[in-house]
């Protein structure tokens, strides 16, 4: 187990009917006017829209609006919302969507102070030193961005879908009303499913020994989220599912899963580039690559993956490597009985940008903490997502 030095300044509110007091929590801070970013328009149909501006004026709360941020929000789109906060010199945002929404509200908080180009932060030729506070209203859970402090935006222009976050970034405050979440398609919930097992094997297979605590702590946020989705697709109003895979998705992503450990994050280097050539949602991404990862690189630490099998599935027996392989079969079958896409083809990805992608993967240096990828390794993990 590694050392840490752990702070997370977010403040979360958790619940049922929380939203109605997003305005109350503006007013307690001393924010007057906001910025008010969300998507393409779900949150007209769900009410959550009228929720949101509701307590904002019950509570005096000055705001302008910018809306049609997309899923795998785009560069241009930050330089708008940018260029429009500081015409309307706004003193915070509030957020309200998925972590496409709350991505785009963390890199234009801190451009707010910026005179150049939002993306000079996330090619490090600048440092933030402050940011608008942000306020988030979560409208489905998937990333944990409602909890952290990062923000993944596609340069559309240079083909370049990349993170970048700060201490200055994590939401000041963020609402998660899981109960809003059941107008989500069955497709999103279990988009949202995906990502945050992801996120628990980007830690929890990453080569570091001697983390008991970590690894009961990532195997509950596994079997809550593979039990509540389930539950889900079935009943989408099952309010006690949507609130546990809620609670799953932030604590997967909220720094906590990660702790004592050093991480791997090939699968989401990988799954960018993907998205960023390919107009699909992140989990599909991830689907695709983590199976094909796991395959790749399971022979550097087989005791975590008959581990897994065993904690997980159920899955037994003497000879570990067996068990280990047994167990990445049953989590691939686990993403086909949830209708998640398991191969590049089942989204019409073909063979043609797999050395373009690999290429793309690898352009900050080499990925991955438990076997460290190259080019020609990313090349032969996407030929196996094939
Ligand atoms: O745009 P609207 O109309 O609001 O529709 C959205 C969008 O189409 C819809 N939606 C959201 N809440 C809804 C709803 N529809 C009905 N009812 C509701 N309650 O869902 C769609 C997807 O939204 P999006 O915000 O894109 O989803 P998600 O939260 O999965 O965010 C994905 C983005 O976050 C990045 C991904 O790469 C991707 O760009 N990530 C951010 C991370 C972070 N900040 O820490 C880490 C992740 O690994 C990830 O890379
Ligand atoms: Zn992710």
């Amino acid at each position: 187990m590694k050392n840490f030095d752990y702070h997370n300044p977010t403040r979360l509110v958790f619940g049922k009917d929380t939203i109605k007091d997003i305005g109350k929590f503006v007013s307690e801070y001393g924010d007057k006017k906001v910025l008010l970013l969300y998507g393409k328009g779900s949150i007209f149909k769900n009410g959550v829209y009228d929720e949101v501006v509701q307590s904002l004026d019950k509570y005096g709360i000055d705001y302008v609006e910018m809306s049609g941020v997309q899923p795998n929000p785009v560069l241009s789109k930050v330089r708008e919302t940018v260029d429009f906060m500081k015409k309307e010199n706004v003193d915070a945002i509030v957020a309200v969507g998925g972590g496409s929404v709350l991505d785009t509200s963390k890199i234009a908080a801190a451009s707010f102070y910026y005179d150049g180009d939002p993306w000079d932060f996330y090619e490090k030729k600048v440092f933030p030193e402050k940011a608008l506070p942000i306020y988030g209203v979560l409208t489905i859970s998937a990333t944990g961005s409602e909890m952290n402090s990062g923000g993944v935006i596609t340069n559309e222009e240079e083909k370049k879908k990349w993170g970048w976050g700060s201490k200055y970034t994590y939401p000041r405050l963020s609402i998660v009303d899981p109960s809003i979440q059941k107008t989500l398609p069955v497709n999103q919930t279990v988009n949202g499913a995906v990502d945050t097992l992801t996120h628990v094997f980007e830690e929890y297979f990453d080569g570091t020994k001697d983390t008991l605590m970590a690894d009961e702590f990532a195997e509950g946020i596994i079997r809550t989220t593979m039990e509540t989705v389930k539950v889900l697709i079935k009943d989408p109003n099952d309010y006690e599912a949507r609130a546990n895979l809620a609670w799953a998705a932030t604590l997967a992503l909220n720094g906590l899963n990660g702790l004592g450990r050093r991480g791997d994050w090939a699968s989401h280097g990988i799954e960018h580039s993907i998205s960023a050539y390919y107009d699909i949602a992140h989990a599909e991404g991830l689907a695709m690559v983590m199976p094909a990862w796991m395959k790749f690189v399971y022979k550097e630490d087989v005791d975590k993956f008959a581990r897994f099998g065993e904690k997980i599935f159920g899955i037994t027996g003497e000879d570990k490597e067996e068990v280990a392989l047994k167990a990445i079969e049953a989590y691939k079958s686990f993403l086909k009985e949830i209708g998640a896409p398991v191969a590049l083809s089942e989204r019409n990805i073909g063979e043609d940008k797999i050395d373009v992608m690999a290429k793309n993967a690898l352009l900050r240096g080499p990925l991955g903490g438990l076997k460290k990828l190259e080019e020609e390794d990313v090349y032969k993990i996407l030929m196996l997502a094939r």
